[in-house]
């Protein structure tokens, strides 16, 4: 796989740089010889032609040594093959999907090593240095931990002379303006600003790349509801958080498989069977009019309960479809079918995107799998069950029932099906599973198992994205006032009529379109909903409150979204088109010369390093804390800088345009993050 990822990329390389040389060629002829007999604009295209080539170029370069060097490999694997990636030395190499902490991690890890030969593994420390200026930009602490381990074998050492030794073995780096030691051997960074503006005038330029990662495949197992039973608040955020994962992954070029694991299988279908052939006898000729399902599982589960004959044909019912019978599997069809129908109501008002795999799918595998566990014996007998110990030596936890007393199967049995499948069939390297905290043991005894089983080789794993549950404002469950369980569609009107409210108590409905109305209420209604589950820490609990997340102050969506209209409303009513803005800046472009841009500008080189973050800890409220900390820098620097002079009576005296192309770059970057987390952008609300 990385193999075949690294001769693409370097394929890819070749052919760019080929082309890139041609331009050049053919710009260099034209340049040595009679230009009158070609136009200018001829010229200029080619010239614009070559420059994005060349980016491209650089950008593929960057890719290139990213895949050769070491990042991505396990630490075992590192030991054994010790390469450090290659540094960026000039500034023509700088691209605007540069992770700048990871640079100054490159050029700390390469002083270290020279400075420091012997020492296996030395810790590689760097962080943001706070607000005072004087600390420089970013700070390297390993002097310190180094010190200390060089005294721990009897070296004579204290942090300020190593840090000062690391000073003199740095190189060269078009990152780094330069560097001072401090206190008690703290390395202070202060990052080059021309390098600064060069990344972002690449974004300018020609948008926004994505670092460079090695390319993987990666299951994302999320929303995930039970037929026939109510898609609940749970499964709301199983499937916000999902849909957010998957486009961070989808960013960084991953190939993404979107599973959604329906219950759709077990013996709740027996009795929903039974009942159909009862209420519906002609349900294969005439499609019934089942609008609530729930309602018609209620009416199943209790005659179910009562009705002793009903529970036995159930129960036959459930032997039927298991064993594939053709009517029974036309009935369970439809009540699939009609739940199905209802959830993509909620998927499509939520752009989401996501495979129908229900637990359906596995049945076959299922027995497979139980075969092949029996015949490695994984399985032990416990009171009639079939059970299996991720550890069997210790035996702590909870083991997985794999065959019931019954003979049936369980949740258990299809998730270790399901991990298989993944890995053997998908070809998956990263197995990831959005559910409730609750789940999180069963997750854990699935890994175990599976690396028991060999399914799973040692560097891989069950990665459980787990969150916390959704209360109500009175911090209990979320219930409606009458105490009953709040249908999702409910909930999604009642967003759609409170954003209207509070479009119209700003006085939007005046000046909007009806169109540009109901595109900024569903805007909002949709984006406050994923922000405000987004935005805290999956794993607490949160309180679902319309007013606090309609609150137009604070880290809210309806804040983010005010910020970015706001941004791209700047050029637009001086009346410059982003054509103009980008011919008038080719000149001089982004420059970060005031202490509010500079700020601001260092926010927006943060970009790259986010989105890595969050792809590896798959906590998406940094993305929303970043995007918040872009939106009040942007504030400052605007309150403190002009971008357009205007003089008393409201007429443009004065057009800075490298301030507007820090805007538009503010402006592309929120909406790249806005636009992972899954909410809509519009131009006006
Ligand atoms: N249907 C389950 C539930 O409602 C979630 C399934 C999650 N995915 C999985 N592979 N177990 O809780």
């Amino acid at each position: 796989m990385s193999e075949q990822t690294q001769e693409t990329v370097e394929e890819r390389t070749n052919k760019a740089e080929k082309e890139a040389n041609e331009i050049e060629n053919e710009l260099d002829k034209i340049t040595k010889g009679d230009l009158s007999f070609i136009k200018d604009a001829q010229l200029e295209k080619l010239t614009s032609e070559n420059e994005k080539l060349k980016h491209r170029l650089a950008i593929l370069e960057n890719a290139c040594r990213n895949e050769k060097s070491n990042s991505g490999v396990t630490n075992a694997a590192k030991k054994l093959n010790r390469k450090r990636p290659l540094l960026l030395t000039d500034m023509d190499s700088v691209t605007g999907n540069v992770c700048v902490i990871d640079e100054l991690r490159n050029i700390f890890g390469t002083a270290i090593s020279s400075a420091y030969p012997d020492l296996v593994d030395p810790p590689i420390t760097i962080s943001l240095s706070g607000n005072n200026p004087k600390f420089g930009d970013y700070q390297c602490n390993s002097a310190m931990a180094i010190s200390k381990l060089l005294k721990a074998q009897n070296v004579k050492s204290n942090p300020v002379e190593v840090a000062k030794k690391i000073m003199g073995e740095l190189p060269h780096s078009p990152f780094i303006d330069k560097v001072e030691v401090a206190g008690a051997g703290f390395l202070n960074i202060f990052l080059n600003r021309a390098c600064a503006e060069k990344i972002l005038n690449c974004v300018l330029k020609f948008g926004i790349d994505p670092p460079p990662v090695k390319k993987e495949r990666i299951c994302v197992d999320f929303s995930s509801p039970n037929i026939a039973k109510e898609m609940h608040v749970g499964h709301l955020r199983s499937t916000i958080i999902g849909e957010s994962i998957c486009r961070v992954l989808e960013f960084l070029n991953h190939d993404v498989l979107r599973i959604n694991h329906l219950g759709d299988w077990g013996t709740q279908f027996g009795m929903l069977i039974a009942h159909l052939q009862d209420e519906f006898p002609d349900y294969r000729t005439n499609s019934p009019p089942i609008s609530d399902l729930q309602a018609f599982y209620k009416e199943s589960k209790k005659r179910f309960d009562e009705d002793s004959e009903f529970k036995k044909r159930a129960y036959s019912c459930v032997v039927q479809l298991q064993s594939g019978q053709s009517e029974y599997i036309a009935a369970w069809k439809l009540i699939c079918d009609v739940s199905r129908r209802e959830f993509q109501k909620i998927y499509d008002r939520l752009d989401i995107q996501i495979i129908d795999r229900g637990e359906s799918f596995y049945q076959s595998r299922m027995e497979s799998l139980v075969k092949e566990l029996k015949e490695k014996q994984f399985l032990e007998k416990d009171e009639g069950r079939l059970i299996m110990w991720g550890d069997p030596e210790k035996r702590d936890g909870i083991p997985l029932t794999i065959v019931k007393s019954d003979g049936g199967y369980t949740y258990d049995t299809s998730d270790m099906a399901t991990i298989k499948q993944r890995v053997e069939e998908e070809k998956c390297n990263r197995f990831i599973y959005v559910t409730d905290a609750g789940q999180f043991t069963h997750f854990v005894t699935i890994d175990a198992c599976a690396h028991r089983a060999g399914i799973l080789q040692e560097h891989q794993k069950v990665e459980h994205v787990g969150f916390g549950v959704v209360l109500g404002e009175d911090k209990k469950k979320f219930k409606t006032r009458s105490g009953e369980t709040i249908k999702l569609i409910n909930l999604l009107d009642e967003g759609l009529k409170r954003a209207l409210e509070k479009l119209i108590e700003k006085g939007r409905d005046k000046v909007l379109t009806a169109e540009e109305l109901k595109a900024a209420q569903e805007a909002v209604a949709y984006g406050c909903i994923k922000y405000a589950d987004l935005s805290h820490n999956r794993v607490n609990d949160y309180i679902f409150s319309f007013d606090k997340m309609l609150d137009d102050k604070g880290n809210t969506a309806v804040y983010l979204l005010y910020a970015l209209t706001r941004i791209r409303s700047i050029a637009r009513t001086a009346q410059i088109s982003l054509d103009t803005l980008l011919a008038e800046a080719a000149n001089i472009g982004i420059k970060l010369i005031h202490d509010s841009e500079w700020k601001l500008g260092k926010v927006l080189l943060r970009f790259p390093e986010i989105i890595l973050k969050v792809s590896s800890d798959l906590y998406l409220h940094s993305l929303c804390e970043y995007l918040y900390e872009i939106s009040s820098c942007f504030t400052e620097f605007y309150d403190k800088c002009y971008c357009i002079e205007k003089d008393k009576d409201g007429k443009i005296v004065k057009i800075d345009y490298d301030r507007l192309t820090l805007c538009e770059v503010t402006a592309r970057i929120m909406e790249k993050c806005l636009n992972i987390l899954g909410i809509k952008t519009v131009s006006k609300m």
